[in-house]
């Protein structure tokens, strides 16, 4: 019997694989939700185990819409994970989260809709009500932050992430809309990750990597969002996320 991992990392767009992985073993479980995005891989890290889920599959298939979440986050639990660091590739909307910063969000504010968000969604299911004033497990956090401070790799510590439904990016108006409800940054798959993790009781925090500003939060108000910064900026600031991971698994 193979040992459960001490973690499970869901990677964003970007961020197909975790780099450093050694020892890896592949799996495919089944869930009562269907299949995830791919197969969860398992390898060491830092001396410890650690699964890997690629969100949007390893050839980037499947968009944030269509991201069977539930599935993804099963089959997580069903190789014995019970703690998922999720990483989401951020637009940026306040002054401090601009490109290649790294943040942990404290908060969240659901702007998705249509997407199955909740267990309780066949007939019968019991209904569940969770407590989900803070959306990402406080202690998972913590650890997040000290590993960061650790490795020395510059992590803002909070902000108020805003989930869109994507796959466009947002209007102007809209990440105005965001910013004065006193969003962050916008991603497209942070929600129902984080509020279907609370109701499978699993401990989940997000690590966002800020990819660029969102539309016309940035300095240039006519730039345009192109696919190539986005990705460039992405794997510029990963390269601090192995020493983060790698932290919160042996604190
Ligand atoms: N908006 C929404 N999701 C994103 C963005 C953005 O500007 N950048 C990366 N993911």
């Amino acid at each position: 019997m193979t040992m459960p991992p001490d973690l499970a990392v869901i990677g964003g767009t970007g961020l197909y694989q975790l780099a450093d992985l050694q020892d890896v073993e592949t799996r495919q479980p089944g869930t009562p939700y269907g299949a995830p995005s791919g197969p969860v891989r398992i390898g060491t890290l830092a001396g410890h185990r650690v699964a890997f889920l690629a969100r949007h599959g390893e050839g980037h298939s499947v968009p944030p819409h269509k991201v069977n979440y539930r599935a993804n986050l099963a089959a997580l639990q069903a190789v014995g994970a019970t703690r998922v660091l999720a990483l989401n590739t951020v637009g940026g909307i306040t002054g401090r989260f601009g490109p290649r910063v790294l943040a942990c969000p404290d908060q969240l504010i659901d702007y998705t809709w249509g997407r199955i968000s909740t267990l309780c969604e066949e007939p019968g299911s019991e209904v569940l009500h969770v407590d989900f004033g803070d959306p990402y497990t406080p202690s998972l956090r913590a650890r997040v932050i000290a590993a960061a401070q650790a490795a020395g790799v510059v992590l803002i510590d909070g902000g108020c992430y805003g989930a869109t439904q994507g796959p466009r990016l947002e209007t102007r108006a809209e990440i105005a809309r965001m910013r004065r409800d006193g969003c962050d940054l916008v991603g497209m798959t942070g929600m129902p990750e984080a509020a279907l993790a609370r109701e499978l009781r699993l401990e989940y925090a997000c690590l966002a990597i800020v990819a660029n500003w969102a539309a016309g939060a940035g300095p240039d108000p006519d730039e345009v969002i192109t696919l190539e910064d986005v990705l460039a900026n992405v794997a510029a600031a990963s390269a601090g996320v192995p020493a983060i991971v790698g932290g919160v698994l042996a604190g």
